[in-house]
């Protein structure tokens, strides 16, 4: 491991020797972010973030290391940090810290205290943005360093789970600075959490078990985007898909959808697959494991590691062995094994690479858009969670859109003024 405190550029990685293959692979990924490409020629004219820090806390994979430079050639100085302790590509944190002269604090596999104390290696930063997915960035800043606080402007969120949070900060007035839910756009979760997650949960779940997905009986817990991105993907491999909800608004579009829709319990007798992408605690629980089937597969794709409740799985287990990365398999009492993927955490960045660069472009393209805005318009926030305005919003698509070489129409005078008036009728 490279630890370095003395120098300027502070960092924690894993091994400055991946540094190159590192290059390689965030250029690869670079190739489809040409939204985020657009963006960051802009930012290196004009500097929009000249003279600000921002400290992130993103998981550390090609797309992000983009994000970063784009930032950085927007002005900004930029430390980073893993935003869970499993996503960490080793090989990116050394490119950004060895060829990109980046400080990074991420290791793959790192302990919860090392993934904590690298929190707060990027707050002595002293960050002016906060950049965070999960929001254990800005939960660290408002307990354990909070005389840092006067120096913030505002901050960024990129995940579901992390707005979720936030807003109960807003609500229990303990939010001290502004964030944008980068989250909430609709160029992030209709693209990232329904096709992101869709493909790159399979992807982790087929890279830690090659097992065939066909023909099994493949069970969803949250039909939310995630859910949702899941459930289509797992179809389309001949799985047949069962959700459980709690949400009768979402359990009723899963029947509509055409899948089995029943409660966890029905659901843990029949099924082969398991993937949690609810955001809640304990959703497969000690009754559940008891219930399914010897061989039964369990994993997450959801933010935290709390949706499988493994020390249940722990108690309960006669015994435990590692039998491939990222499976550990329990044998209970009653001799079934239950195969749980890696340590309940998110499987799509765990065992594969998270969502695909494509998507991540518009996710990103938010991200350096909404640190943009909050710069621009600092003095109007107040300590609340904010959407992203929807011109940044429209105008992402119709950049990604154009990327992508597909043309719309765009509506007539007579259609505009169709739109505008209450009196036409029929
Ligand atoms: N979240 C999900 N996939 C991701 C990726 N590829 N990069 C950064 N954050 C992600």
């Amino acid at each position: 491991m490279t630890a370095n405190t003395q120098t300027p550029l502070r960092h924690h990685i894993k091994d400055a020797s991946l540094a190159e293959a590192g290059r390689l692979r965030v250029e690869w990924a670079s190739k489809e972010m040409p939204v985020l490409r657009q963006i960051r020629e802009n930012f290196s004219k004009e500097k929009p973030l000249k003279g600000l820090r921002i400290g992130a806390c993103l998981h550390v994979t090609t797309e992000t290391a983009n994000l970063i430079t784009t930032l950085r050639d927007g002005g900004a100085d930029v430390a980073l940090c893993a935003s869970n302790p499993l996503s960490t590509q080793d090989d990116v944190a050394a490119h950004l810290v060895h060829n990109e002269g980046i400080s990074v604090f991420a290791i793959k596999g790192e302990d919860n205290e090392t993934y904590y104390s690298h929190i707060l290696s990027v707050l002595d930063h002293a960050p002016h943005i906060t950049m965070d997915d999960g929001a254990d960035l800005v939960s660290v800043l408002h307990t354990k360093r909070r005389e840092l606080l006067s120096n913030i402007i505002g901050g960024t969120e990129e995940t579901t789970t992390g707005v979720i949070r936030l807003r109960s900060m807003e609500k229990d007035n303990t939010l001290e600075y502004p964030i944008i839910a980068v989250n909430d756009a609709n160029t992030k979760h209709l693209f990232d959490n329904r096709y992101g997650t869709g493909q790159s949960t399979l992807d982790g779940i087929l890279r830690a078990t090659n097992t065939l997905i066909c023909g099994k009986y493949f069970v969803i817990a949250g039909y939310g985007w995630c859910g949702k991105g899941l459930a289509m993907r797992a179809k389309g491999h001949g799985a047949k898909v069962i959700i459980t909800e709690i949400d009768p608004l979402k359990a009723l579009e899963a029947v509509m959808d055409g899948f089995e829709v029943m409660t966890m319990k029905e659901a843990a007798k029949i099924g082969d697959i398991f993937c949690t992408v609810t955001g809640n605690i304990n959703v497969i629980r000690k009754e559940h494991f008891l219930l399914m089937k010897n061989g039964a597969i369990v994993s997450n794709s959801g933010h935290f590691n709390v949706e499988i409740c493994i020390p249940a799985l722990e108690e309960i287990a006669v015994s435990k062995r590692t039998t491939r990365s990222f499976v550990e398999e329990y044998t209970l009492p009653n001799e079934r094994t239950i195969n749980l993927l890696a340590e309940g955490r998110l499987i799509n960045l765990a065992s594969a690479e998270g969502h695909p660069a494509l998507v991540m472009d518009m996710s990103f393209a938010n991200q350096a858009m909404a640190a943009e805005y909050l710069v621009s318009y600092s003095k109007e926030f107040k300590k609340k969670v904010y959407k992203v305005p929807e011109k940044i919003d429209q105008k992402i698509a119709l950049l990604k859109l154009r990327t992508l070489g597909v043309k719309i129409d765009s509506l007539t005078a007579e259609q505009k003024e169709y739109l505008a008036s209450w009196q036409m009728g029929t």
